[in-house]
């Protein structure tokens, strides 16, 4: 259920912005694990790589929900 309260829109170990991770990835058309590689993010606590994910899958960028898988 969103909660309009709640606003996901970064990898906070290292402070990237999906808006930024995605710039980042669609200019050089780059799989998850090469962002990673690149950005950092996905490397810390990991929280954010489900949301990395629907973000490059459907170019959202601000989360309104907890994401888990
Ligand atoms: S929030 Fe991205 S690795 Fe922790």
């Amino acid at each position: 259920m969103p909660d309009q309260q709640l606003r996901i829109d970064r990898c906070v170990c290292h402070d990237v912005t999906f808006e930024r991770a995605l710039e980042v990835a669609k200019g050089r058309s780059l799989s998850l694990d090469q962002l990673a590689d690149e950005l950092g993010c996905t490397t810390g606590c990991g929280s954010c790589e489900p949301y990395l994910r629907r973000c490059l899958a459907t170019g959202q960028v601000v989360f309104h929900e907890i994401i888990e898988d």
